[in-house]
């Protein structure tokens, strides 16, 4: 039986994230530069989409590029913002026709200006879609996002707009990036790697974690619901 008929239709994650890593490992084991491990990483992104949307999950966030991740030689920098505006250039029909709703996290200004303008087009041209809302994590971390909502807050504070008694757990995440982004459920990780690496530390303080060893550009719509069927086989409790 495919893992696909294996899932409980009526006990599907709300939300899930994904770390997508590997493509530098997927492509030096191939004998290729890292970069083409990344365009290869556009299929399975491809198909997580597609497998999110044909089951109907409501929010899938995918971590495309870090903060760090700007410390990364020039020339892979460079081709990681090229392939991010081709592919949602070439994708935004696609979103369109099946409903999909994109959304991006992140410190949006640090993008060029043309990666900037194309992704600013998609969110509008798809901002009434109902569907799968894909939230795309572009220039983000953690910390980052942390840091900005104090900064708001301390702001209000100062202002006479709150008072430190009334900072409560809604209002840090009202002040975050994914206010209108419920926690997610599930989080995978490719590529062996069992850590978070900044990705939203706050949000995913009850999530289940799911490691696996395969690399993101070998990542299929199988492997994503053989990470929710365990999920479903999991017992949340939530502290209590
Ligand atoms: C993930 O793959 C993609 C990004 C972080 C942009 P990596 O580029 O981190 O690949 P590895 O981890 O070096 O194999
Ligand atoms: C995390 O992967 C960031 C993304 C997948 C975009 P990294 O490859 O950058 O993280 P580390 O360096 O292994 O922690
Ligand atoms: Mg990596």
């Amino acid at each position: 039986m495919s893992f696909k008929e294996q899932l409980d239709l009526i006990n599907l994650p709300q939300h899930v994230a994904i770390i997508m890593d590997g493509n530098g490992r997927w492509a030096k084991e191939r004998g290729y530069d890292r970069i083409y491990g990344h365009q290869h990483g556009v299929t399975s992104v491809r198909e997580c989409t597609e497998a999110a949307a044909e089951i109907g999950l409501k929010y899938l966030t995918l971590y495309a590029f870090s903060t760090e991740n700007w410390n990364r030689d020039q020339k892979e920098v460079e081709a990681l913002m090229e392939l991010l505006i081709d592919t949602i250039e070439r994708e935004t029909p696609t979103l369109d026709k099946n409903n999909i709703r994109l959304k991006a996290i992140g410190d949006l200004s640090r993008l060029p200006q043309g990666a900037y303008e194309k992704l600013k087009r998609c969110i509008e041209h798809t901002k009434t879609n109902t569907g799968l809302c894909l939230v795309l994590a572009l220039s983000y971390s953690s910390r980052w996002e942390i840091c900005n909502a104090l900064r708001h807050i301390a702001q209000e504070v100062k202002d006479g707009k709150l008072s430190t008694d009334e900072i409560t757990d809604e209002i840090i995440s009202n002040h975050l990036t994914t206010n209108e982004i419920p926690d997610p459920d599930l989080m995978i990780r490719t590529s062996g790697e069992i850590r978070i690496s900044n990705f939203l530390l706050w949000q995913l303080a009850y999530t289940e974690l799911y490691f696996t060893s395969t690399h993101w550009p070998d990542f299929r719509k199988e492997n994503f619901f053989e990470a929710i069927v365990e999920f479903q086989k999991r017992e949340r409790r939530f502290g209590k």
